[in-house]
């Protein structure tokens, strides 16, 4: 059966604490996903995005601010949770210690109405268990199980009433690494035996990965990518995915767009970026968009101020003072923060992120030189010359041997403080033995705005 959440959203209202009242949390903010029928996704994301929030909006347990939750056909956004058929293992699971793992499994059965038989919940906990490989565990208790079992045990029970929908909440955060693995290969096959719709929570970049058809990507609440699981790795459709999908991490680079050309560190990396517009000295963007919301200072005012002709400048009653021997010309400068504090004293009622991003994509949209970031994942350099003309010539600082690759750390050449980590096949070694600066080609890199917008 498909799962459809449309436009999800949950706002833990904020308390009152000695300060005031705290602000309001946004834990889910307009989440719009499908859930295949008979598929598993993965929803993934940092700790605290809204994972476990989202998970128990489908189970019933959260009622959501806002939006609707499908089973199939049937808007189930006020279903009760014991109604809507779903099996839920919690994040931290617990078992009944004083039960044994018979009647742990059996324990959801006796809410089944109309009742069970005696006979039905001992088949169907038998088949549960089967299915998980504790058929042969089911007289002992939890304490006498391994962690793996006992995490198995608590996927039987979210499985014996025959769930339509399976909500796994990081089922395996308990297990060591081997465990996790071999775990990890059994919810697959169980789920890809049982056909149940699925959705699994995990911050793990790479059980994600592994174990779904389709990941979701989240952020402070926000879908941030919604695809199958190379397609999230090869396509990253934002600085975040891309930062937060591979281990080890992308390079990321500090560039600059200047005039369609794309430079690091004031050498040409890449040609080909149309611009859209004209380019301006100033931000031109901030202006723009702060003159929305009644900011009065055109950008010919402002440079007029600059220049200290002006004689009524706005003084905002918050914002940092210019350290100036004429202070009462030109009262702050001119920094995003400053426009915003300014703009919010005269109506704007957006959030300071939104601001920031309203006006990264404008000067984007204007195509102003600017700032990008650029990503290359650590596989994706070559130390021969390939078509593309990016470069990064890099200081050899380290190298480390893992099985079949070598990891070279160093540091783009003259910058200390930046990092590189680039991975080559262990038999390219010789090419880079005795050598302490080496230019190393970008198969293949990724351009993003400030903002975190992939633009390439
Ligand atoms: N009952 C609640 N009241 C107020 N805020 C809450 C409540 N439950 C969760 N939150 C907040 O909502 C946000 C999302 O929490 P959630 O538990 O969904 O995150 P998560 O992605 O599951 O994180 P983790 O990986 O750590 O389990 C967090 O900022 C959290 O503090
Ligand atoms: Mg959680």
């Amino acid at each position: 059966m498909e799962v459809k959440l449309e436009h999800l959203t949950k706002i833990f209202p904020g308390r009152k604490t000695k300060e005031g009242i705290s602000e309001d949390v946004h834990a889910v903010d307009d989440m719009s996903i499908v859930v295949p029928d008979g598929k598993l996704l993965g929803l993934l994301g940092p700790s605290g995005c809204g994972k476990s929030t989202t998970l128990y909006m489908i189970a019933g347990l959260h009622k959501p601010t806002g939006g609707k939750i499908w089973f199939g056909d049937l808007d189930v956004t006020n279903v009760p949770p014991e109604n809507r058929g779903i099996g839920l293992v919690f994040q931290n699971y617990a078992l009944y210690p004083h039960l044994s793992v018979r009647q742990n499994i059996q324990f959801p059965l006796y809410n089944v109405r109309p009742k069970l038989s005696k006979e039905e919940m001992e088949t169907l906990a038998q088949e549960a268990a089967n299915l998980v490989d504790i058929g042969n565990l089911l007289d002992r208790k939890p304490k006498e199980l391994s962690g793996g079992q006992q995490q198995r045990v608590a996927i039987a029970r979210a499985l014996a009433k025959r769930p339509r929908v399976l909500l796994l909440d990081e089922p395996l955060s308990n297990l060591d690494a081997r465990l996790r693995l071999q775990t990890r290969e059994e919810i697959k096959r169980i789920q890809r035996s049982s056909g149940v719709t699925t959705v699994f929570v995990t911050h793990d970049q790479e059980e994600a990965m592994s174990i779904s058809d389709v990941i979701v990507v989240m952020n402070h609440g926000v879908v941030q990518q919604i695809d199958e699981p190379q397609t999230v790795y090869d396509e990253p459709a934002n600085l975040f995915v891309a930062k937060f999908l591979g281990n080890p991490a992308i390079n990321i680079f500090e560039g600059e767009l200047k005039a369609g050309k794309l430079y690091i560190d004031g050498k040409l990396f890449d040609s080909g970026y149309k611009s859209k517009g004209k380019f301006s000295l100033l931000d031109e963007g901030i202006f723009q968009i702060a003159a929305e919301f009644g900011f009065k200072p055109s950008f010919e005012e402002y440079m007029t101020m600059l220049n200290g002709e002006a004689v009524k400048p706005f003084v905002p009653t918050k914002g940092n003072p210019v350290p100036s021997n004429e202070p009462e010309k030109i009262p702050f400068v001119l920094t995003l923060e400053n426009i915003y504090l300014y703009v919010s004293e005269n109506g704007c009622h957006l959030k300071a992120e939104d601001f920031k991003q309203k006006v990264f994509s404008y000067r984007a949209s204007l195509g102003v030189n600017r700032p990008v970031r650029i990503g290359i994942r650590p596989e994706s350099f070559s130390l021969v010359k390939v078509e593309s003309e990016g470069i990064i010539p890099l200081d050899i600082r380290y190298i480390e041997h893992i099985g079949r690759d070598i990891s070279i750390i160093g540091n783009v050449h003259d910058q200390e403080n930046s990092k590189v980590r680039v991975i080559i096949p262990s038999e390219l070694r010789k090419d880079i033995l005795g050598k302490d600066r080496i230019d190393m080609f970008a198969k293949r890199f990724y351009v993003f705005e400030e903002s975190g917008e992939r633009i390439k």
